[in-house]
């Protein structure tokens, strides 16, 4: 259940708070963003709308308004769009505020232009589609409930993330920011008014599109060839009962262009000249094309068939009666709109036969004006269907723009988010070079250390063996290879393995006790040649 004002003290406290705050100090151009998340059917959209310009008039500034709302219901967005309202919402709406932001309409109110002209209405679900950017205001209210401790936590973040560093967070009665004391600071407990805090945003990317697992997918699947081959069989015999008896018809595509002919349609179609075409328009004998405009037109706004009868039909000479009728046809996959149109004589029905004989009766001036005020009664049909047609059109076109805007909104801030990657990559990027180049520095100098010390061994007289905590060899001096018995394959071999020239029977005890003490020892040993 939503209604307009819901809490009223909640709306007094966005005009009495967080409005001043988000015009003090604004150029005039910059306009005031909101984002109603979870709007349901438009009414606290349509209310922060009417607050916010309420306050702009009293306090003389003219900024630009963009309220974007959203919801997860399509059918509460469509709803929302209309903001058509009924009676009932007199003990919420002030007198004053119906007069000036709602018009007056059969059995209710709708919200008045000004109002509709700076809301944008989107479907929208709240975890898992990108979120706006940019905002001054979310506004989220009475939502957080219905979605659960996880979800809450993946909801706030975002809520963050999409506000200005000044901007504020509005919840419902009943809901808190939880845990997330980091992000918002309470500015108005009582009113669930928050203030975002300069946290860094942590947002997750894991986005989905929409899903696109349609109902269609399970008639997509394939069908075993049993049900294939009993499908085909029933096919056949359709066809074969329907060329019998069926009356003659065409099957018509979205764009009135034939796509299948049933029985003989040569006394109602027949080839235009010029170009060869299978449009149906071009291809109806005199006389039939108004009447069958007409008729497909109303059976395309009703969805359902339409018959009209006594048309009278000039063909090959002879002046006949006949009647169509145009039956939508359902397409479960959503392939476009087709129409079956049938042809039939009027006279094959008993009780059409007094259409034919009507006529007859009259004298010919007398029938020439019948059949004028026909013609007349169906091009006025036709136009009015266009009219509505139009209008029909006008509103999709409408609601197309304010997806295309909120996905737009959607993709400029996904694209903000990749800039602030791209720009940590940058930075991560510049760290890992300055990284590189002190390392090569060093690498630098250790490959000189390393070159004076074998410098230094190579031309120290005096037998020196270097080794490691686990008494491997890790390098000696060319007098060291003489005396111990070494040669370049033994570095890297415990000393221990090695069979020195020199008789030092404790030497293993000797190493590691300098290693533990790291202090000198010495002693006197005599090698092989004593
Ligand atoms: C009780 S209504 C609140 C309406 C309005 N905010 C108010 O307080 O008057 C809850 C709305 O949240 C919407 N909602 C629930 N889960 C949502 C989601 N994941 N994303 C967007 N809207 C959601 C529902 O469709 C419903 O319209």
């Amino acid at each position: 259940m939503t209604g307009f004002f819901r809490e009223a003290e909640a709306f007094e406290a966005l005009t009495t708070i967080v409005f001043p705050s988000i015009v003090k100090g604004r150029s005039p151009g910059d306009a005031i963003r909101v984002w109603v998340a979870g709007c349901s059917t438009g009414e606290e959209a349509y209310s922060i709308a009417i607050c916010l310009m309420e306050f702009l008039s009293s306090s003389r500034h003219d900024q630009p308004v963009q309220i974007f709302a959203t919801d997860v219901s399509d059918a509460a967005i469509e709803t929302a769009r209309a903001g058509t309202y009924s009676e009932n919402i007199t003990p919420d709406v002030s007198p004053e505020r119906l007069r000036r932001f709602f018009s007056k309409v059969d059995r209710g109110y709708q919200i008045s232009k000004q109002v509709r002209d700076i809301c944008i209405f989107a479907r929208q679900d709240l975890t898992r589609d990108p979120p706006f950017s940019r905002l001054d205001l979310i506004s989220c209210r009475n939502v957080l409930i219905y979605l659960g401790p996880v979800l809450q936590k993946r909801v706030i973040p975002i809520f963050h993330y999409a506000l200005k560093p000044t901007g504020f967070l509005l919840l419902g009665k009943s809901e808190a920011v939880g845990s997330f004391s980091d992000m918002f600071a309470a500015l108005d407990r009582k009113h669930r008014i928050y203030a975002k805090k300069a946290t860094p945003s942590l947002l997750r990317t894991d986005f989905v599109p929409i899903d696109l697992a349609t109902a269609g997918g399970a008639a997509a699947l394939p069908a075993t060839a049993t049900a294939r081959d009993d499908l085909e069989v029933q096919r056949e015999a359709d066809r074969i009962v329907l060329a019998k008896y069926a009356p003659a018809g065409v099957l018509v595509n979205e764009n009135l262009d034939i796509v299948h002919f049933r029985g003989r349609t040569g006394a109602y179609l027949e080839p235009g000249s010029g170009q060869p075409s299978l449009n149906l328009m071009r291809m109806a004998r005199q006389g039939l094309s108004l009447e069958l405009r007409t008729a497909i037109q109303k059976a395309r706004r009703k969805g359902e068939p339409v018959r009209k009868e006594g048309i009278q039909l000039d063909s090959s000479g002879r002046n006949r009666i006949v009647s169509i009728e145009v039956i939508p046809l359902k397409v479960r996959t959503g392939g476009g709109r087709y129409h079956i149109v049938n042809f039939e004589e009027a006279a094959s029905a008993p009780e059409r036969k007094a259409a034919v004989i009507r006529p007859a009766k009259l004298r010919a001036p007398d029938r020439e004006i019948e059949r004028l005020k026909k013609e007349l009664e169906a091009t006025k049909e036709y136009l009015q269907s266009i009219i509505e047609e139009q209008n029909a059109t006008n509103e999709e076109l409408k609601s197309a723009n304010e997806e295309i805007l909120s996905s737009n909104e959607e993709l400029s801030s996904t694209n903000e988010e990749l800039e602030t990657a791209k720009e940590e990559l940058q930075a991560t990027n510049e760290e890992l070079t300055t990284v590189n180049e002190e390392l090569q520095n060093r690498n630098l100098e250790l490959s000189q250390l390393n070159n004076d010390l074998n410098n230094v061994l190579a031309s120290a007289n005096i037998p020196i063996v270097f080794l490691g905590p686990d008494l491997r060899v890790r390098r000696c001096t060319p007098m060291a290879e003489k005396a111990l018995n070494l040669i370049p394959s033994d570095i890297g071999r415990r000393i221990t393995d090695i069979k020195p020239n020199i008789h030092v029977p404790d030497l293993e005890k000797m190493v590691l006790d300098v290693i533990e003490t790291v202090s000198l020892r010495e002693r006197q040993v005599q090698d092989s040649e004593a």
